[in-house]
């Protein structure tokens, strides 16, 4: 990612949640060099050979109040990035994804408001599920159509509550489709990542349902760079879409994936997902106005530069 923006935070005391994860390692990976960086995560999912060398390294849970406190202590911001992310294992165990999405998210903001820390928290676009217009904003009627989107969502609104109840500063990034480099390709992670694997190996593409369903995705170098907007805006109790404004299908993904892998890998279409969002787009205007972020990487540049690695 550019250095101009990465060097925009210097000098500050960071706690990133889920910071052994693929969205978190790649934003302690951005920050290290220029503050003191801590990585507080379980490695339910994560892994902690992604935590770059310099960043300090608590193992434990955001729903465990002390550990959360003891870790935020100093701290100027965090960027609270764990959770459950998948909607698949929302589905499976409802209970277990809840807690860790929506208890996780308290424990960290309460915890925050006792330091003084500002606040940014990954959400999602499984908030709005199926909106009535597209591309979607900020304003639509949230209808979440999985326990992860509605656990996002309140973890969004939990987010907005701490600024207006107790005036912590705290922005909510309800992130669309994010790929890049070093998203695992196992059952539970994003498409991209399955579709490369597959493509790879020479195994089919797994095309889940008629492929028609549309994704915004976005590339996790512009996600860092959001962030890190998001971390020094004045615009403070907001919420912001964080995507390109442009959307593909899923069957024209998997072609993209297969020619530009060179793979002969047939694409076989699967039974599809319950709690599917159908199609997702963004309206990337209010991130654009008042965080001054703008997506910088196309899909077709990401998928050409993940491809050559
Ligand atoms: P990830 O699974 O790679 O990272 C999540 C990290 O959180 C992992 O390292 C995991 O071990 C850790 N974690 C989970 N529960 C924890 C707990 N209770 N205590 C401490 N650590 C815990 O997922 P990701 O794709 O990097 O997602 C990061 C965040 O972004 C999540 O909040 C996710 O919901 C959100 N998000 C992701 C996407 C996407 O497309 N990847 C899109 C929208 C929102
Ligand atoms: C992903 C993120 C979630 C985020 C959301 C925002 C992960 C694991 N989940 O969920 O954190 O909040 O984006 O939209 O990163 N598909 C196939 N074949 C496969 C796998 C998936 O066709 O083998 C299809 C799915 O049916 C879906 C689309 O690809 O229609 C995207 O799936 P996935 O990458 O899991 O993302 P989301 O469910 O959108």
């Amino acid at each position: 990612m550019s250095d101009t923006l990465s060097h925009s935070l210097a000098g500050r005391t960071i706690l990133i949640t889920g910071g052994a994860g693929f969205i978190g390692s790649h934003l302690a990976s951005a920050l290290v060099g220029d503050n003191d960086v801590r990585v507080l995560d379980d490695l339910s999912t994560g892994g902690a050979g992604e935590i770059p060398d310099d960043a300090a390294f608590i193992e434990g849970d955001v729903r465990d109040r002390e550990t959360v406190r003891e870790a935020m202590t100093g701290t100027d911001i965090v960027f609270h990035e764990a959770a459950n992310p998948s909607v698949e294992r929302s589905i499976e165990d409802p209970i277990e994804s809840n807690s860790r999405n929506i208890q996780g998210t308290v424990t960290v903001l309460e915890a925050a408001r006792e330091a003084g820390s500002r606040v940014v928290t990954a959400s999602s676009t499984a908030i709005y599920g199926a909106p009535e217009t597209l591309p979607v904003s900020e304003d639509a009627t949230p209808a979440p159509s999985s326990p992860y989107g509605l656990e996002k969502l309140t973890a969004d609104r939990y987010t907005r509550l701490y600024n207006e109840l107790y005036d912590l500063p705290t922005v909510a990034l309800r992130y669309f489709n994010v790929y890049g480099p070093g998203q695992s390709g196992g059952d539970y992670s994003g498409v991209i990542g399955i579709f490369l694997e597959q493509a790879r190996a020479g195994e089919p593409i797994t095309v889940q349902g008629d492929g028609q369903q549309t994704r915004d995705f976005i590339h996790v170098d512009d996600v860092v760079r959001a962030n890190i907007a998001a971390a020094t805006t004045d615009a403070v109790g907001e919420a912001f879409n964080v995507a390109t404004g442009e959307s593909v299908t899923i069957n024209e993904l998997a072609e993209a994936i297969r020619e530009l892998t060179g793979s002969d890998s047939p694409i076989e279409h699967v039974e599809g997902r319950p709690g599917d969002i159908r199609h997702s787009r963004a309206d990337v205007s209010r991130a654009e106005r008042m965080l001054g972020f703008d997506a910088e990487i196309d899909l077709e540049e990401g998928l050409q530069t993940l491809v050559n690695q």
